[in-house]
């Protein structure tokens, strides 16, 4: 490649899980602080960061017609074509082969070693293209600049990695093992994420219950410390292993009030024979026995999940029994996929590969349940009063969108703004959303030239 002059305007691109989500996130502050600006609204960037997900075949095939995209029609103002950088899970996974199927990228960053971008477009400004998917000891959590104002909802990642090895699923490949940040990291990232702005923090990992600090402490602990900061008003966490949902875990739901009754906790399946060919090491009964705890610890908790339909040999008979699954839990929400066969996983060459027709039809009806589920869920919250954390404007003039604790979307029109908890009654629900009411308020911290934000 030729030399090229510095980017001075960067563009980050996330796909994927909420992880991606956090990881754009630093990578953008990381550029930032190296002088590179975030590219304006509608104005080509003369880096792009994409940041890709390799979770199912359409998000890894994305990246390639993304590329192809931007050396189109996202040219910088001199005509070149963008510094292309891919991160992310498709990085990991596929390194070299992307260098030589798009000749157009100029460097391939692991998730893992986002924190070496810097020195990788220095590289590139002087024509030389990079690849780097190492996992290494340094970790990039330690060498990531502080963050900068965030909106009234932020992630902090505390464990990335797994070590479960599900039989369909790349994330061991593209993550690496389960690691565990420490306790004292994340208690200071949490307070400047607050002092930033934040009043709701969802801790982040692709096991996010399995996160242990050195003395065995375990995510209620961190949990219990995070609710002692007083501007911080909620706390979540996602995503969760059924086999870590430990004790102390479920009574946190019960004792500590700022952790929001929600709890996603995917299944997968709801049959036992698909279940130990996933390798997911829980049974249908034992995920049930974790649901009545949970409840029995907090009876309002909204529960999610995620499901595939369509793994290797799955029966319509074994298919049903996931539809019996759903209906017999009640799921507030949920996603639910086609199985994907990942290049390089076990199930990727089982035998009894479901065509794409029954794999179509079962989605279609696992969706109908989950959507019935989803609006008894809502339609049984109408009545109640609860806070909402405002989180943007409405589509109409005065109207407020933001999240109840069971994490439904709720709309509202009054006196609010952005970082607002408001007391809501929530009068109407569709499947998507729920309309309320306001009844009052406590504004942001830092609005302390109003009082109440109390309107009838
Ligand atoms: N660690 C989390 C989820 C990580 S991936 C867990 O174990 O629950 C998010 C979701 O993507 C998974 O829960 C699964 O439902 C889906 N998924 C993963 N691999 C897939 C594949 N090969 N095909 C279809 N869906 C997949
Ligand atoms: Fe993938 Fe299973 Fe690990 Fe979740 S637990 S990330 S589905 S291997
Ligand atoms: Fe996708 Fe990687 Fe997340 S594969 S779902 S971006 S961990």
């Amino acid at each position: 490649m030729p030399p090229v002059q510095p980017p001075r305007t960067y563009r980050v691109k996330s796909f994927g899980c909420q992880m991606n989500v956090y990881d754009g996130e630093r990578m953008a502050e990381l550029l930032a602080q190296q002088g590179i600006a975030p590219a304006a609204e509608g104005e080509a960037a003369d880096l792009v960061v994409l940041n890709t997900c390799h979770i199912r075949e359409k998000a890894a095939e994305k990246v390639y017609s993304d590329i192809g995209r931007l050396v189109k029609d996202g040219r910088r103002a001199d005509g070149s074509a963008p510094m292309i950088a891919v991160a992310g899970c498709v990085a990991q996974a596929e390194g070299e082969e992307i260098m030589a199927r798009a000749p157009a990228v100029s460097m391939v960053v692991g998730p893992q070693a986002y924190h070496r971008l810097p020195s990788m477009i220095a590289e590139a400004a002087e024509g030389r293209r990079s690849v780097d998917t190492d996992m290494p000891a340094e970790t990039k959590f330690d060498t990531l600049p502080a963050r900068r104002k965030v909106g009234p909802s932020a992630f902090l990642t505390v464990q990335e990695g797994c070590d479960k090895f599900c039989t369909y699923c790349v994330v061991p490949y593209t993550r690496g093992a389960e690691i565990s940040r420490r306790f004292s990291d994340l208690v200071d990232e949490a307070k400047k994420l607050v002092d930033a702005g934040a009043r709701e923090i969802t801790l982040l990992g692709q096991n996010v219950n399995a996160w242990r600090d050195a003395d065995g402490r375990g995510l209620e602990k961190l949990v219990e410390e995070l609710a002692a900061i007083d501007a911080l008003a909620r706390i979540r966490y996602t995503t969760s292993h059924p086999n870590d949902m430990t004790d102390g875990l479920i009574a946190a739901h019960r004792d500590i009030e700022k952790l929001m009754p929600f709890l996603h906790l995917p299944v997968q399946a709801g049959n036992d024979r698909v279940l130990r060919a996933m390798n997911r090491s829980h049974t249908v009964d034992s995920y049930l026995r974790i649901l009545d705890r949970v409840r029995a610890a907090r009876p309002d908790i909204a529960l999610s999940g995620d499901f595939i339909v369509g793994f290797p040999g799955e029966t319509n008979a074994e298919f049903d029994d996931t539809i019996r699954l759903v209906e017999q839990v009640g799921y507030a929400q949920c996603f639910s996929f086609k199985y994907s066969p990942r290049p390089g996983t076990p199930a990727a060459t089982m035998a009894d590969q479901i065509v794409p027709e029954v794999m179509d039809e079962r989605l279609q009806r696992l969706q109908a349940a989950l959507n019935a589920g989803q609006l008894a869920f809502n339609q049984a919250s109408v009545g109640k009063r609860c806070q909402v954390l405002v989180e943007r404007h409405g589509k109409h003039a005065g109207q407020w969108l933001g999240k109840s604790p069971w994490l439904q979307s709720v709309h509202f029109s009054g006196d609010a703004a952005i970082g607002d908890l408001v007391e809501v009654e929530l009068i109407e629900a569709g499947a998507n959303s729920l309309a309320g009411r306001l009844l009052g308020g406590s504004p942001r911290p830092d609005r302390s030239d109003r009082g109440m934000a109390a309107v009838q």
